[in-house]
């Protein structure tokens, strides 16, 4: 099964069974201690057509960490872009100076473009709303580490589940694990259907609210989202959802001791910065945890760890 990573395209987390994604997670935690320079000499190219802090810089640590290199860029105009170049071109020219490629692109469907132009492992670091797989990978990694398990853990997602594609992986990866699944949205920012479909088909047990409040005093994990400003089609229908709801103290009285608050971040406004210090917090762990799980990926696609 785990010699199946060397070589392979990381583009939906759809692409990997459970088995998979344990082996990824286990891998996580060995590299957590680990201290060989595992990738020397191999090279990482980050190529970010939407702006990113966690998981282009992420990406690089992990991989200068592990003793390898990095090459990219964070503005396609400073690119031949500017000039026309198409994205299949591109990708065939980095496909010589780079041995893996992370990608985010705003489009969807174009990381799995650019793994047809590729013949080195391309990671897709977000592609649009559809998918952003290694966010996953580290989403289910910090829920084992903060509640020791991840099987039959009752989770909410909250916010933008319309056009957050962290959740969208989040949830699909979920259906492996038997977990009871709350989506609390305003009704234009429902989750999508073809993800309630998938859900239903696994007899995996979920329901829709509009209140965090009717929920998070049963949940083990609230997985607040931000609203994706930049995908509004429409500027006025953002206006009206934009503070659909609020985490803060007060919300917290009620909660499971062992609720923690996750969120892929950047936050806007969703968490109240009062929260940060309630014991419930824990996305900064989270967006740390971004450095084991990438480093165990990347270790995995080049074929250094099976
Ligand atoms: N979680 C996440 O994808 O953050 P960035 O947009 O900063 O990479």
């Amino acid at each position: 099964m785990s010699a199946h990573f060397s070589g392979r395209d990381i583009i939906s987390i759809s692409d990997l069974t459970k088995q998979e994604i344990i082996r990824v997670l286990e891998v996580a935690k060995l590299m957590q201690k680990n201290k060989k320079p595992l990738l020397q000499g191999k090279v990482l190219a980050t190529l970010f057509f939407e702006p990113s802090t966690r998981t282009r810089l992420s990406f690089e640590s992990s991989m200068t960490k592990l003793g390898g290199g990095v090459l990219g860029f964070t503005d396609p105009n400073v690119t031949s872009f500017s000039k026309g170049e198409t994205l299949w071109d591109a990708i065939k020219m980095v496909d010589g100076y780079a041995d893996v490629i992370v990608m985010r692109h705003p489009l969807e469907g174009a990381a799995r473009l650019a793994s047809e132009a590729a013949k080195v492992p391309v990671i897709n670091g977000g592609d649009g709303a559809n998918q952003h797989p290694t966010q996953t990978l580290l989403d289910l990694f910090t829920i084992k580490e903060s509640q020791k398990k991840i099987t039959g853990l009752k989770i909410a997602m909250a916010g933008d589940l319309k056009y957050g594609r962290t959740v969208h992986s989040l949830a699909s990866a979920l259906a492996h694990f038997n977990c009871g699944l709350f989506f609390v949205s305003p009704e234009t920012l429902r989750m999508p259907n073809y993800i309630l479909e998938e859900l239903e088909s696994k007899k995996i047990k979920f329901s829709v609210h509009k209140e965090v409040k009717d929920i998070i005093d049963e949940v083990d994990i609230l997985y607040a989202t931000r609203i994706q400003k930049e995908r509004f089609p429409d500027h006025q229908e953002y206006e009206k959802v934009k503070n659909a709801y609020v985490i803060n103290r007060d919300i917290l009285k009620n909660v499971k001791k062992n609720l923690k608050i996750m969120h892929p971040l950047p936050r806007v406004n969703e968490i109240d910065p009062s929260v940060d210090d309630s014991g419930h917090a824990y996305y900064f762990e989270q967006a740390h945890n971004g450095i084991p799980v990438r480093q165990a990926l990347l270790s995995m696609v080049l074929g250094m760890i099976k």
